[in-house]
């Protein structure tokens, strides 16, 4: 295992009716927010209604910033700059999926840093200091408010960075299960396959030869996520199933699941943040394309990973009777591919809705992640091959 620092800054505040408690848990943090929101969840759940009166009777001023898009935007992170400045803010308060509480940390970095905000997210500039942060999650799925990274896309170039920094951690989480009922199914399966592929990357190409915590881990999350998924697609409203992928969506991708693990890197993300950045499609979809389509690719490497997912997570059937691994790897990407479909997730480029991806501009776009996230060892020719197994 390779040496880590490994520090949880959030203070999570898990269940039934806990936004109830944000006043008094926000007044310790400052007397005027920022209040950043989506576009309509919020309203219509109620919640606006309830985090409002939380900081009218907690005393607490805030000027509001709503209409943050399924992957953000920069000019709308900017604009929130702008106002945070001018309102001179204490905190970010934001109420949301991962869209939101990742604006609301680019607006906490971007208030605080004289640096061009674009810089912040291209790696030219780091942050020195950033407004605390306080999310109320309603969509588990990026673990973004427990974790150091926001991310944004940048309209004129449609590229897709993020912003790393343990400043970046929100101070406070609040997390009701009861929040994530109205979530669309079809959302609820996108995000869960999120929140596996987090720790399935991982897993997949981690180069360690014993590493039986971080495996354990990833082995009995996922499993919990497809199972807590299964029972949700039955009944939407199964709130420890609800509970389970909430804590579950925290827990895969706030730095524990791949703390220390030898070789470990994300290239399903490295896929997909180019798919998310040019054609704006739901992130959870578009690793659904793209997770079965890369183990394809990598099916001779990482033989014994594909067929210990197969076995421990997917529960394949028939692996024993396969004449060669190769045939028992087939076996478990194909049971992949039909899961997935099962659960509601596209299985191709036309099903996410890119019809005629423009591959040339996929991989400049992948070429720029795959330098700033150190992931080594594809060509161009090889970035092509990954995304047109997806068509
Ligand atoms: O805008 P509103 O009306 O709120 O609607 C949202 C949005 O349309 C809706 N929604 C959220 N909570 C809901 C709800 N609808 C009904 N009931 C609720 N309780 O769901 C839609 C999608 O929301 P979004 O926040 O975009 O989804 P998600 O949480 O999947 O976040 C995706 C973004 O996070 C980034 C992705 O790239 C993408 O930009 N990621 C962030 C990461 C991180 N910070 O570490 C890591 C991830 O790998 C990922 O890259
Ligand atoms: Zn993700």
């Amino acid at each position: 295992m390779f040496n880590f620092d490994y520090q949880s800054g959030t203070k999570v505040i898990f269940g039934r009716g806990v936004v109830d408690r944000l006043g008094e848990e926000a007044a310790e943090i400052g007397r005027k927010a920022l209040f950043v929101y989506g576009r309509e969840s919020v309203k219509k759940s109620g919640l606006y209604d309830k985090i409002c009166s939380q900081l009218k009777s907690a005393g607490i001023d805030w000027i509001e910033h709503g209409g943050v898009s399924a992957n953000p935007m920069l000019s709308h992170v900017q604009a929130g700059v702008d106002k945070a400045r001018d309102a001179g803010v204490d905190f970010i308060l934001g109420a949301g999926g991962g869209s939101v509480i990742d604006e609301s940390k680019g607006i906490a970095a971007g208030a605080a840093n004289d640096a061009d905000l674009w810089d912040l997210y291209s790696k030219k500039a780091i942050p020195s200091a950033a407004l605390p942060v306080i999310a109320v999650q309603t969509l588990p799925a990026t673990s973004s408010e427990t974790n150091q990274a926001a991310v944004a896309t940048n309209e004129a170039t449609k590229e897709k960075f993020g912003l790393r920094h343990p400043l970046l951690v929100p101070a406070k989480a609040f997390l009701d299960p009861e929040l994530t009922f109205t979530i669309p199914l079809k959302y609820t399966a996108y995000a869960c396959f999120d929140m596996m592929s987090h720790m399935l990357e991982g897993y997949f190409t981690s180069t360690a030869d014993f590493a039986p915590v971080h495996a354990g881990f990833t082995e009995g999350l996922a499993k919990a996520v497809k199972e807590s998924l299964e029972r949700v697609l039955e009944n939407p409203e199964d709130y420890d199933a609800r509970a389970s992928i909430m804590w579950a969506g925290s827990l895969a991708w706030n730095g524990i699941a791949n703390a220390g693990l030898e070789g470990a890197k994300i290239p399903c993300h490295m896929f997909e943040h180019p798919l998310s950045g040019l054609y704006n499609v739901a992130h959870g979809a578009g690793l659904a394309v793209v997770m079965p389509a890369w183990l394809e690719f990598k099916k001779h490497e990482i033989t014994a990973k594909i067929i210990s997912f197969g076995e421990k997570i997917l529960e394949t059937k028939g692996l024993a009777d396969a004449a060669d691994e190769i045939e028992a790897a087939n076996l478990v990407i194909a049971e992949f591919r039909s899961w997935l479909k099962r659960i509601g997730c596209p299985g191709n480029m036309t099903e996410l809705g890119v019809g005629n991806p423009d591959i040339s501009k996929l991989v400049k776009h992948t070429r720029i992640l795959s330098g700033q996230w150190n992931i080594t060892g594809y060509s161009d020719e090889d970035m092509a091959a990954v995304y047109r197994l997806c068509i």
